[in-house]
């Protein structure tokens, strides 16, 4: 159950999944994406503005006036003469107008920030709990056979890790390398209509530190996804010693496993210490860079300053001008919210690469094929007409009649559940190149009881497997009540046949609600009766909240038997024509087995019966034994047929040959 063979993911399938995540969020958010998408370019458009208000207009139109005032000798108060006399030429509005323009485009910043964080936020909740119950629901429709490749642990996991680095991605990640890209383009266009020259130095010093990003996010990056698998690795390895704590007690392994998870955990403290080490040179390595361009922007503006040298930007292509301290000022804002991004967006990579990683794993499980039910032919609620015949009503009856559609137009017609199976040449594999059966025929007539007997991995439990169709034959027919069970819808299928597994599934519930589970509405007396039908009454009454007791963690505080106990209580409850019971009493000792046969033999009294038992006494009064070797039946009759026949049955039951 570990998570150690969970695939890495291409390129192509990360784009797929953005992509497709994108989608989601138009289908769902459309109005909230734009209200963010919009509220994200008004944030940077302000930082911007901000920083022109800063150097155009506070340094160079207001300080500036006011000193050249004071030098020539206009004032004797550069202040009060920038408070009363100075207007902004670009504005044409006072100091404190000006600054109350500067707070307000500063708190429009502060609101449209909050805005897209609040509503990315709950867009990203939203495509979580939107892909939880996609998730979830697609997996109750999945074939039994994708858990059979699956482990728990991969299932688990693209719940859990996936899910949750997607919505960190979505909350964060993208609205703040939108902001970045955003940002960056905007400093750049106000930079280039401001002035050209020093433009291309923030430009140039932007190219290297790009590049320098890029060196060591690559490098990082591999060790962040290589710190990710050994942490899926080392939860594995907890996981499965959690799980096998009795084994590893019984064996005395606990000494070998503490070795074995100081390996795991030492390589994830490398990987993490790589990964990070590239992360924490990168950032002092950009800031540095960044410190090294304010230096040149400060150190060649002031040159030209003092030089006079004339500049040109867009904004004044035909006259040029004259570098200014408020000019310098602004580009040193400017170049700021160029470059800052790029060292926020390599901090962000590595959490997009890996969400991205993750939602191709999410969408991978939804796009797995679902079950496919073909099936027309229903199961109904009938009564008997004058003729004998079934008629569909919709109250519970106790009896039941299939219901045949017929695509020609012609009437419905409907034939009663009788519970006669006939499995009739089948050949079956898990996988395409494993036979497991060979050519099984068995037929049962209602209310025969027909028993498996045979060593383990025979075939015993695939036989049922292919009744209820959680596996479908790849050769041969089996027919119910004369219907190929592939024209029977599965849901009616399965309900008609009462299974108890060899491996029991109790829920987290109380003891009422695991036996309800069998018949939804069920009465509480109605739980009582199979109760006792099973033999289980007398022990559910002996626990500490009788039928009330919450079971957890599958039942772990009841012994194998008591649960097998509830179980066939479950199916008792259930009321189906036909029983699969596979070793339904195998952890049951002789002398409650004994007590349930009883049980068993009124829940089986009237219906078809399949049998798998391993204590053959239990079996004794079966109709048929089919004695199952290699997936063949190798022996059939009845005990005293096979008894007298003195072949492989004789020895099992003579104790001549063990079973298992
Ligand atoms: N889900 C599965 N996938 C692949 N092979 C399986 C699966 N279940 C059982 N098998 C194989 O099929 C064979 C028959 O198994 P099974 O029917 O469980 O035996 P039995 O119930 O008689 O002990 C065994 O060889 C087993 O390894
Ligand atoms: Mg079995």
């Amino acid at each position: 159950m570990s998570t150690n063979k969970r695939p890495e993911v291409m390129k192509g399938a990360r784009k797929g999944a953005l992509k497709r995540l994108f989608m989601m969020i138009m289908k769902d958010y459309p109005g909230y994406f734009f209200l963010v998408t919009f509220a994200i370019m008004v944030v940077a458009f302000a930082g911007v503005a901000n920083s022109f208000f800063v150097g155009n207009i506070l340094i160079d139109e207001f300080i500036q006036p006011s000193l050249d005032a004071l030098e020539a000798g206009l004032t004797t108060n550069a202040y009060t003469y920038m408070l009363n006399n100075v207007t902004s030429t670009t504005f044409g509005i006072g100091f404190v107008p000006s600054l109350m323009v500067l707070g307000g485009i500063f708190i429009i910043g502060i609101l449209a920030s909050y805005t897209y964080n609040f509503f990315m936020a709950y867009i990203a909740q939203g495509i979580q709990k939107e892909i939880r119950d996609n998730l979830f629901d697609h997996m109750q429709n999945l074939p039994v056979s994708y858990f059979d490749q699956h482990t728990h642990g991969d299932v688990m996991s693209v719940y859990t890790n996936d899910v949750d680095s997607l919505r960190e991605m979505l909350a964060r990640s993208i609205p703040m390398m939108t902001s970045s890209i955003v940002t960056m383009f905007a400093a750049f266009v106000i930079m280039l209509f401001t002035d050209f020259y020093l433009a291309i130095v923030v430009l140039l010093v932007g190219v290297l530190m790009f590049f320098l990003t890029k060196f060591f996010a690559s490098r990082s990056g591999r060790h962040f996804i290589k710190m990710q698998m050994e942490l899926g690795r080392t939860n594995g390895y907890i996981e499965e010693m959690i799980s096998g704590q009795k084994v590893v007690k019984v064996f005395n392994y606990e000494k070998k496993n503490v070795e074995e998870f100081k390996k795991h955990n030492e390589e994830l403290f490398t990987q993490s210490v790589q990964a990070n080490r590239y992360a924490n040179i990168l950032m002092p390595a950009v800031n540095q860079l960044g410190n090294l361009q304010y230096a040149l922007i400060a150190l060649i503006g002031g040159l030209f300053v003092i030089n006079g040298v004339k500049g040109l930007g867009f904004s004044d292509l035909l006259s040029g001008h004259i570098y200014s301290m408020g000019l310098i000022t602004s580009f040193l804002l400017y170049s700021k919210s160029f470059t800052q991004p790029i060292g926020q967006m390599a901090m962000q990579l590595n959490t997009v690469t890996m969400a991205l990683a993750g939602a191709s794993r999410i969408f991978a499980m939804t796009d797995e094929p679902v079950e496919i039910d073909e099936g027309y032919v229903e199961l109904v609620n009938a009564r008997e007409d004058e003729n004998g015949n079934p008629v569909e009503v919709s109250e519970h009856t106790g009896k039941w009649a299939w219901k045949h559609p017929h695509t020609d137009g012609s009437q419905t017609t409907y034939t009663w559940l009788k519970g006669k199976i006939n499995v009739n040449g089948v050949d079956f594999g898990y996988v395409p190149n494993k036979i497991v059966l060979h050519d099984i025929t068995v037929y049962a007539e209602p209310g025969q009881k027909i028993a498996f007997v045979g060593p383990t991995g025979a075939g015993k439990t695939t036989i049922t497997n292919l009744l209820n169709r959680f596996y479908d034959i790849a050769d041969g027919k089996i027919r119910y009540d004369d219907i190929n069970i592939n024209k029977i819808k599965k849901a009616d299928l399965r309900r008609s046949l009462g299974m108890v597994f060899q491996d029991t599934k109790l829920f987290t519930g109380t003891v009422m609600e695991n036996i309800r589970y069998g018949k939804l509405d069920a009465s509480d007396e109605e739980v009582y009766k199979a109760a006792k039908l099973a033999n289980a009454d007398t022990f559910i009454q002996q626990l500490p909240e009788g039928y009330n007791t919450v079971l957890k963690n599958g039942g772990a505080s009841l012994s194998q038997g008591q649960r097998q106990l509830l179980a066939i209580a479950r199916v008792a409850i259930a009321n189906p024509p036909v029983l699969i019971l596979d070793e339904a009493t195998s952890s049951i000792d002789s002398r409650t087995e004994a007590m349930v046969t009883k049980g068993m033999d009124a829940i089986m009294e009237g219906r078809t019966v399949f049998v798998i038992a391993h204590r053959l006494s239990t079996i004794k009064n079966s109709d048929v034994i089919m004695v199952l070797d290699h997936g063949k039946i190798i022996e059939r009759g009845t005990h005293d047929e096979l008894i007298a026949k003195k072949g492989t049955y004789y020895q099992l039951y003579t104790g001549a040959f063990e079973l298992e």
